[in-house]
C-alpha cells in the first residue's frame, strides 16, 4: 500500500477530520458576514400547494420491519405516485421544522452538521397524480412546490443524466439533491466538504425508508453524469450543484 498516487492520498484526506487545519483560517461567519439565505430565494408564481402528508397503504409501521426490510430497488410497477405519497416523502426529507437564530439555520428530519443544510431538493415529476411532467423545486419552508420548467424528452434526459441507467426512467418521480456549498462553508470554511457529504447521506437514508413504509421503492444513485443533472436542474454547477440522486417507484408486488 505504498504506491499510491497523489491523487489517491489527497481524496483520503478529505474523508479524515483534521480540524486543526482551522487553527489560522477564519470562517465568514466569525469574520461577521452576513449568512446565506436558508432556502434558496423563489418568487411566487407557479406555487403548487401539497396535500397533509400522512403514510398510506402500509401493512406495518414497524420500524425495526422498516430498517429491515429497506432495499434498493431498481424494479417498478407501473402505477401512478399519489400527491399525498409525494407530500410525505418530502415532509420526511428536508421539510423544515424549525427556525433558529435569527434565521441563520433550521432543523429538519435528517440531522446536519452545525443545522446548515445546505441541499436544495429538485424533482423529475414522470407520472404523479395532478402534476404535470418536468423539473420542480421543493419549497421546505411552506411545504411546497415550485414549477420550474420542463423538456419535450424529459425521461430521456432523465436516464442521460444518470449515465444510462434507463430503470431510474420508470419510476414516478426522481428526487435530486443538489448543493449550496457556501451555507456550509460560511460556518465551517475548509472542514465543511466532508460534512456535506455525510449530510446527504442522511436524507436519501430518510427517503429509502419512508419510500418502504409507503410499499414504494428508490435506490441511490452516485454514478451521474454532472453536467446533464445540472443542465436538467438549470443550476450552476459551481455555487450549485448535484449530488445525490435518488428515482422513486411503486415496488412491483413479486419483488422480494
Ligand atoms: C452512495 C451510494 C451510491 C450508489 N449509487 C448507485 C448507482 O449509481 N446505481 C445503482 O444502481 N445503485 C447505486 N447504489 C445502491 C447500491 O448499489 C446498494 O445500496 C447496494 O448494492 C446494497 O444494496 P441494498 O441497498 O439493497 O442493501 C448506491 C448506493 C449508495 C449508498
Amino acid at each position: 500500500m505504498n504506491n499510491l498516487s497523489d491523487t489517491i492520498k489527497n481524496r483520503r484526506d478529505l474523508m479524515k477530520a483534521n480540524w486543526f487545519e482551522l487553527q489560522n483560517i477564519k470562517s465568514d461567519q466569525q469574520n461577521s458576514v452576513a449568512n446565506p439565505a436558508i432556502v434558496k430565494p423563489y418568487d411566487d408564481k407557479n406555487i403548487i400547494d401539497l396535500p397533509e402528508p400522512k403514510r398510506t397503504d402500509r401493512l406495518s409501521s414497524d420500524i425495526n420491519e422498516l430498517i429491515q426490510e429497506r432495499r434498493s430497488r431498481r424494479q417498478f410497477a407501473d402505477e401512478q405516485m399519489s400527491l399525498t405519497e409525494l407530500s410525505y416523502l418530502l415532509h420526511s426529507t428536508q421539510r423544515i421544522q424549525k427556525t433558529f437564530k435569527n434565521n441563520i439555520a433550521t432543523l429538519r428530519p435528517v440531522p446536519s452538521a452545525g443545522a446548515r443544510h445546505p441541499f436544495e431538493t429538485y424533482l423529475a415529476i414522470l407520472n404523479v397524480e395532478k402534476l404535470k411532467n418536468g423539473i420542480y423545486r421543493y419549497l421546505p419552508d411552506v411545504h411546497k412546490l415550485i414549477y420550474l420548467h420542463t423538456h419535450d424528452d424529459l425521461k430521456e434526459k432523465v436516464v442521460k443524466s444518470v449515465l444510462d441507467q434507463t430503470w431510474a426512467g420508470e419510476t414516478n418521480v426522481v428526487f435530486y439533491w443538489s448543493c449550496i456549498p457556501y451555507r456550509a462553508e460560511w460556518r465551517y470554511s475548509i472542514k465543511s466538504h466532508k460534512a456535506m457529504l455525510l449530510d446527504a447521506g442522511h436524507i436519501c437514508q430518510n427517503l429509502y425508508l419512508a419510500a418502504e413504509s409507503m410499499k414504494l421503492g428508490t435506490c441511490a444513485i452516485a454514478a451521474y453524469d454532472q453536467k446533464l443533472s445540472d443542465e436538467l436542474l438549470k443550476v450552476d454547477g459551481e455555487d450549485e450543484f448535484t449530488v445525490y440522486i435518488s428515482p422513486v417507484g411503486k415496488q412491483v408486488k413479486t419483488e422480494i
